[in-house]
């Protein structure tokens, strides 16, 4: 973590400044924000008792591809009541208000993350505890884009380097704010928002690492498949579900995310839910990618193709 320096500011929606541009997040950096935060702990309502999350979230389940997904009532019981055991800290729920209201498809998105997340998790980990609460973490993974203009967040158009670059940031100011809210330097929910965005092979970021534990995993492969299968102000028309599969085996097949929680996926998909250590994952590419699509695509690339800069 030595070398890791924060190229935006952080600043919460209250408008206040946890740590600046530049600012080195070495351990004795985050130590220090971990003991900043004055006056009594930040409240948290478990999950449960958000009825109107608890609303919308029935509502996103119940519509494709999720309503396959989640097409066993038993099980969904089950995941909704291990979701609903999760306590949401006050400025996360404060983050789900503002998004619900400035960014929707950030709203519905984290939602369906730590749905998504809490589902191969129970499957894929039954008997670790960790690789749960990894997927608990679900709710706050994206907590860092309250720090992005809403400009840039629903910009219908390629980002520009700058842009892009401040998009990206959402994952450590998500580690930021998460270390500042819990008070824990390494909070486990903190660690989620820092490597949501990396990949195995290290072409991710921040940080580039390859080293992404099973916790971190699940809501990786999660937030990518719910991103491609949403339609954003830069892509109207989402990918389809077969050819968001393909995406994400054509990134497995590449080394850049796990095969397991993948199969899982592509299983879930299934009503015939077939054993997903056995399920065979096709690489053949049927799907096509939507049309007018420039999800990844920065307006100053001199070829017009940029790496990937959001969700
Ligand atoms: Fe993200
Ligand atoms: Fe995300």
């Amino acid at each position: 973590m030595e070398d890791l320096i924060l190229p935006h500011e952080v600043v919460n929606l209250a408008g206040q400044l946890l740590l600046p541009a530049g600012a080195r997040l070495d351990a004795g950096t985050m130590a220090a924000l971990a003991r900043s935060r004055s006056g009594p702990a930040c409240t948290s309502q478990p999950f449960a008792a958000l009825t109107d999350l608890q609303r919308d979230l029935r509502g996103f389940l119940a519509a494709p591809p999720y309503d396959t997904i989640f097409s066993d009532p038993l099980e969904t019981a089950e995941i909704l009541g291990l979701m609903g055991r999760v306590p949401l800290l006050q400025p996360v729920l404060d983050a789900l208000d503002y998004f619900r209201a400035q960014d929707f498809h950030t709203y519905r998105h984290c939602l369906m993350v730590f749905a998504l997340s809490t589902l191969l998790a129970r499957h894929l980990y039954p008997n670790d505890q960790r690789a749960l609460l990894g997927a608990l973490a679900g709710p706050s993974h994206d907590l860092g884009k309250v720090c992005v203009p809403a400009a840039i967040l629903l910009k219908p158009t390629p980002l520009t380097r700058n842009e892009a670059s401040i998009l990206k940031n959402h994952a450590l100011a998500g580690y930021v704010l998460l270390v500042y809210y819990t008070g824990e330097a390494e909070h486990l929910t903190a660690r989620v928002a820092r490597d949501h965005h990396e990949r195995y092979d290290g072409s991710g970021y921040p940080r580039g690492i390859n080293a992404v534990d099973e916790m971190v995993e699940i809501v990786i492969l999660s937030d990518i498949y719910d991103a491609l299968i949403s339609p954003r102000p830069y892509r109207p028309i989402s990918f389809d579900n077969r050819s968001a599969l393909e995406e994400l085996t054509r990134m497995a097949a590449d080394g850049q995310i796990g095969w397991l929680a993948l199969k899982a996926l592509v299983a879930f998909n299934r009503r015939s839910r077939p054993d997903y250590h056995h399920c065979d994952v096709s690489l053949e590419r049927r799907g096509l990618a939507p049309v007018n699509n420039v999800y990844g695509l920065r307006v100053d690339e001199e070829d017009g193709r940029g790496a990937e800069n959001g969700e």
